[in-house]
């Protein structure tokens, strides 16, 4: 053998080392050995059911519908609790299993109320799936069902004790993901309950569990036991058009599925391909995606009132013209093109001599030190294209104070997209609770809208935004704006790297992005900026 062919070999027994031989119903499969066997063998296209594994959460093999039986082992076994072994031999869909899946199915339904019709979770439940595929037609109790009344555990989430399987998910989820201790198994046998149980604490600051996950609690959930109040009775899934797209609610950016209807955004969901784009999405960003469908801002205003759309854009261009200092706020939810856009004409006014001063932040919070995130994975960033902004320098002011000064000052102000839900408050009645993040629930309350006020700054303020509220009322022009989810385009997250969302609901016709609007301003030249 020669050294290549050595190297190669050594290679590939390297490779095989870490590989398992396994037999699944007399079918080989090389899986590797280190994965969970229920995880393993989803790869190779076998999928064994599970209710209370999940790849992210500890093992605790509680629900008994993942039996297998293995060639020399007496009982059967949970095959989420079993590692692989090298020449393991599986009966995973023989006779033998299927009755004993069936037996495990009619205990786990004995006192479900069997409501699939008025279930939030119907159609996406993996209750009613496997009760398709492996219950049975009949169930042999004739006893009566325990009937415990539904439970507000949460400030958006509802538990339906009769539908409870108690897999133990939820509760590993809050020990595990969130790291809160707040959920726990009470009583025992039939009366087993799960129930809110915080430290003495917390239950004083709210008696309802408050944390940022509550919306990734009712997706875990694999009944409809957990559900949302703010999305509850809204639709039914199978209404759903589904696209993968990016959030829009922190610079994470992560990957979530939309459910759209009637060109409305219903609710984002995890991704599709979880393993690859992440398992959990946080509620600031899941709960605020109706905000883009309401009271939207299409024509153009002056004082409040409508204007055609070229002579807003002929005194935007004047007005650029005649201002020496001009203060330009926000861009930070705009895509990496606007932003450009933008970077231009900024570049153009400073080229000309004026002194303009750009910062994407508009709240003192936004100018944080230190710490960069509010948990695991929201992001102390609440634009999505920060990282980007950051980038072109768009950070002139130390702290929101001076931002505010500069209020005073400026002759020109430029807002973009900084008053406009759901970037600068959520108008929903239920939002996430995060520990000191302040969320604003109306454009009112926002920082940036009052020290325009105590500033008297509107008559000089020219807003681009896209929501008809007083803040479009009270600017000196109101331009409105494609949002987010009106156009594709490219963001960065807060590590860098660059991610493509995807159109969500088409934009009325006419509609621009803010991009646009930098590039449809009638030439600047003949009044000094080129
Ligand atoms: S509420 Fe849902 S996640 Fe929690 S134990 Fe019951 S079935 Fe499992
Ligand atoms: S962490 Fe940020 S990007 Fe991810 S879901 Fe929450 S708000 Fe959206
Ligand atoms: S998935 Fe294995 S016991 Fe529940």
């Amino acid at each position: 053998m020669d050294s290549l062919d050595k190297q190669l070999s050594n290679r590939i027994a390297v490779k095989i080392g870490a590989m398992a031989k396994i037999w699944v119903d007399g079918v080989e499969y090389e899986v590797d050995e280190k994965k969970n066997l229920i995880d393993a063998l989803k790869e190779k296209g076998v999928e064994i059911p599970h209710f209370c594994y999940h790849p992210k959460l500890s093992v605790v093999g509680m629900c008994r519908i993942c039996l297998i039986e293995i060639e020399g082992v007496p009982k059967f076994q949970a095959a989420c609790n079993t590692p692989i072994k090298d020449g393991m031999k599986i009966n995973a869909f023989g006779e033998k299993i299927v009755k004993a899946r069936e037996g495990v199915m009619e205990f786990l339904l004995i006192n479900h109320p069997l409501d699939c019709p008025v279930c939030d979770k119907a159609g996406e439940c993996r209750l009613q799936d496997y009760s398709f595929k492996l219950g049975h037609e009949t169930t042999r109790y004739k006893e009566e069902k325990r009937n415990i009344p539904q439970e507000k555990i949460g400030t958006n989430l509802y538990i339906n004790h009769n539908r409870c399987i108690l897999c133990y998910r939820c509760v590993r989820f809050d020990r595990e993901i969130v790291g809160v201790n707040d959920l726990e198994m009470l009583s025992r046998g039939n009366d087993t309950i799960i129930a809110y149980v915080p430290p003495e604490t917390e239950k004083e600051k709210s008696p309802y569990l408050n944390h940022n996950y509550q919306g990734a609690l009712a997706d875990i959930c694999p009944v409809g036991a957990l559900l949302n109040e703010s999305t509850l009775f809204r639709s039914r899934v199978w209404w759903y058009e589904s696209k993968e797209s990016h959030c829009h609610g922190c610079a994470t950016l992560c990957r979530v599925t939309a459910n759209l209807k009637n060109n409305a955004i219903y609710r984002y969901m995890p991704p599709q391909h979880p393993e690859r784009d992440g398992y959990f999405i946080c509620d600031y960003g899941r709960f605020s995606t109706h905000d883009f469908s309401q009271n939207r801002l299409y024509a153009y205003r002056r004082s409040g009132t409508k204007i055609r759309s070229q002579e807003a854009l002929a005194q935007l261009a004047e007005l650029l013209a005649q201002a020496k200092r001009i203060a330009v706020l926000g861009g930070g939810s705009e895509s990496c093109t606007d932003v450009d856009a933008l970077a231009e004409l900024v570049g153009k006014l400073r080229d000309a001599g004026k002194t303009v001063q750009w910062d994407f932040r508009s709240n003192a919070q936004a100018f944080y030190s230190g710490n960069a995130q509010w948990d695991f994975l929201l992001s102390k960033d609440l634009r999505p294209n920060a990282a980007y902004l950051r980038q072109k320098n768009a950070t002139d002011f130390a702290d929101f104070t001076a931002l505010e000064k500069e209020l005073g000052q400026a002759e020109l102000i430029l807002v973009v997209g900084e008053l406009s839900p759901p970037y600068a408050y959520q108008t929903g009645k239920i939002y996430a609770h995060v520990k000191g993040l302040k969320i604003p629930t109306s454009v009112e309350q926002t920082e940036l809208y009052q020290a325009l006020d105590t500033h008297n700054a509107w008559p000089k303020t020219v807003l681009l935004t896209t929501h008809a509220d007083s803040a479009a009322d009270k600017a000196l022009l109101a331009i409105p704006i494609q949002s987010f989810v009106e156009k594709s385009g490219r963001f960065c997250d807060k590590e860098g790297n660059f991610k493509e969302t995807t159109v969500l609901l088409r934009p009325v016709q006419g509609l621009r992005s803010s991009g646009e609007i930098w590039q449809s301003i009638p030439a600047l030249e003949p009044v000094g900026v080129a």
